[in-house]
């Protein structure tokens, strides 16, 4: 299941994050990629623990805690700090599928990669190329999102992102646990959750709707881990 996330950062927070991010000091991407990914890596990132890396990611996760798009989609338990990176020059990332664990530095937190997420920095006519094509069990998907706006989709998927062959693709992206742990049922539970805000929407105090949210809760009762 991919999710498309409308404006997670405004126009305005965006211009701040790329004014910032461009007066970074980058280092080679392969220095956080796992010996398998390292082979098809060629990007910048901010270093981990960069000041701009905390402040701009605590920022993104604020706003995701906020958002109940991402909520529904993701259920999210936990959420590693999100990274920064940077493809310019044909810079490129092959087809890999991510490591299942990370641990969240300094903590001996570990996050297992139930969901990427891909936030946008650079709007698509500032890059040519630089596509994030996803291949799922539905098909391959390309991506290539407004600036401000996140993809959401399965940590188990493998991806790419496609050389950008002109102008700079700046972007954001990290990793969420989830409380429901299989897409299939987390599918199911974002299906039924949509299916509710409809209703909603469409007829409020429909006497129905206690009955389906009674019925998402128990379903994610079942399937949520902690
Ligand atoms: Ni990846």
């Amino acid at each position: 299941m991919l999710v498309q996330i409308p404006n997670l950062l405004s126009t305005e927070e965006v211009r701040e994050a790329r004014a910032a991010l461009e007066a970074a000091d980058w280092v080679d991407g392969r220095t956080t990629a796992g010996h398998q990914a390292a082979r098809v890596k060629a990007n910048l990132q901010l270093p981990l623990d960069h000041p701009l890396a905390r402040t701009l990611g605590d920022r993104i996760v604020d706003r995701l805690s906020r958002t109940p798009l991402f909520i529904a989609a993701a259920l999210p338990l936990r959420i590693l700090p999100p990274r920064f990176n940077r493809y310019e020059g044909g810079g490129t990332y092959g087809d890999h599928v991510d490591n299942a664990i990370f641990p969240i530095p300094g903590t001996p937190v570990r996050v297992r990669t139930d969901i990427s997420t891909t936030l946008f920095l650079s709007d698509p006519d500032e890059y040519d190329g630089g596509d994030l094509v996803i291949e799922d069990m539905f098909g391959t998907h390309r991506v290539k999102l407004p600036a401000g706006d996140a993809v959401v989709y399965p940590g188990s998927s493998l991806h790419r992102v496609e050389p950008v062959t002109r102008g700079v693709r700046f972007a954001s992206f990290f990793w969420t646990q989830s409380l429901v742990r299989s897409n299939e049922q987390r599918r199911i539970l974002f299906d039924l959750d949509c299916a509710i805000q409809q209703l909603t929407a469409d007829h409020p105090g429909h006497e129905t709707l206690d009955g389906f949210t009674a019925v998402y809760h128990n379903l994610l009762r079942q399937w949520s881990e902690t």
